[in-house]
């Protein structure tokens, strides 16, 4: 009977190692708040694995994006790049700072923003770019720096969904003005909710660090020369971090090899697609991406309300955002015009990718695709 098969969740945190200890271990130092030892080893250790001097936690993601707005000084009337195909909080850190996220279509070779596409939505309020690592994958950084230093743009990577992917062997994270992370429990590396930025600037570090901290003053304690955010991580959250970091090896090891089965036992469907890897890539195994062609022949969401009814969950690809209530209005009148997104958003779907998975969970997500094909 389907409804007594275990549920296949999408993802699930692997918290198998030090996480508890370490987490009891700041528990009873009582150092539960926003200074604490995890912090700093966190904050070291990250930036280590990234490449760079410094990395700053905050509370999630979306705040490390908007903090790293707010760092570069990013104001109302000001535009910023954007791709359409990412999670919301791109465009809405955008939206905070009174900006406006204008939308770039894909690059068929990495499903992320494209390179060659910047050029003809550029104004002269245009102020910087967000490139996105999609789904673990790399966007064509060196392209879209080059492009940027030639129109005086800064950039920002979003590494929310590429914890330890790797450009032309470089790490993503080190590969422009600031990165950003999630640490959301659906990621590589989690703590439930937290977020980082990575940089190798002291002045700017100096500024978010601040702006962070309410905007205390660096030097004087009690003193607020700037109107600052609450955006700080816990020590308990860094705990957890610190447990994460240590395993990072086993955890991708894991995921990989849930990633190099999916290839294998999907290769030969009719009408699945898998997402491109550029040969300079190495993207980080986060979920599996598959796009359900017309060769498969039943349409991508009947595909999902099957795989649902065999207790197995997925999630589409994101909604172009320059097709939601929020960006819409803005979008049209810019005539934005994104066909290789939209094409991409209405086939992708992910299928689930943790480390709690076995490989008869694999046998049966991969038989429910194969058999449900016609
Ligand atoms: C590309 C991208 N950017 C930003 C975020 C926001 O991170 P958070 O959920 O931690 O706020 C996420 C996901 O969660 C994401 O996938």
């Amino acid at each position: 009977m389907i409804k007594d098969l275990p549920f296949i969740q999408i993802a699930a945190p692997d918290l198998r190692g030090n996480e508890e200890a370490y987490v009891v271990e700041a528990l009873r130092s009582s150092w539960i708040s926003s200074t604490g030892a995890f912090i700093d080893r966190f904050e070291r250790d990250f930036a280590d694995l990234c490449g760079t001097n410094s990395a700053i936690t905050v509370c999630n993601g979306t705040i490390a994006l908007h903090l790293a707005l707010l760092g570069l000084d990013v104001r109302p009337g000001d535009e910023v790049l954007v791709p359409s195909l990412t999670y919301i909080a791109t465009a809405n850190a955008v939206r905070y700072v009174g900006a406006e996220p204008v939308f770039v279509d894909i690059d068929p070779e990495t499903w992320c923003i494209d390179p060659a596409r910047l050029e003809q939505h550029v104004t002269p309020r245009t102020k910087g770019i967000i490139a996105v690592h999609l789904y673990g994958h790399p966007a064509d950084m060196d392209a879209i720096n080059r492009f940027a230093a030639v129109h005086g743009l800064w950039v920002v990577e979003d590494a929310a969904e590429a914890h330890t992917a790797r450009y032309k062997g470089r790490p993503c994270g080190s590969l422009a003005r600031i990165a950003t992370f999630s640490f959301y429990g659906n990621k590589i590396l989690t703590s439930g909710e937290g977020g980082a930025l990575t940089l190798n600037d002291p002045h700017l570090e100096l500024r978010m660090r601040t702006l962070r901290g309410q905007g205390m003053s660096p030097t004087e304690r009690y003193y607020f020369p700037v109107t600052g955010y609450n955006f700080r991580l816990t020590n308990l959250a860094c705990a957890l971090l610190c447990a994460q970091l240590e395993r990072r090896d086993e955890i991708l090891a894991d995921r990989r090899r849930i990633f190099d089965a999916y290839n294998e036992r999907l290769a030969d469907v009719p009408g699945i697609g898998f997402q491109p890897v550029a040969t300079w890539a190495e993207p980080a195994p986060w979920l599996f991406c598959i796009t359900v062609e017309e060769a498969y022949g039943r349409p991508r969401d009947a595909l999902m309300a099957h795989l649902a009814q065999e207790r197995i969950e997925t999630r589409p690809f994101f909604h172009p955002l320059h097709r939601l209530p929020p960006f819409r209005e803005a979008s049209r009148r810019r005539q934005e015009h994104l066909p290789l997104t939209d094409a991409v958003a209405a086939r992708g779907m992910n299928l689930p990718c943790h480390s709690g998975m076995t490989m008869s969970d694999l046998d049966r997500i991969t038989d429910a695709i194969r058999n449900f094909q016609r």
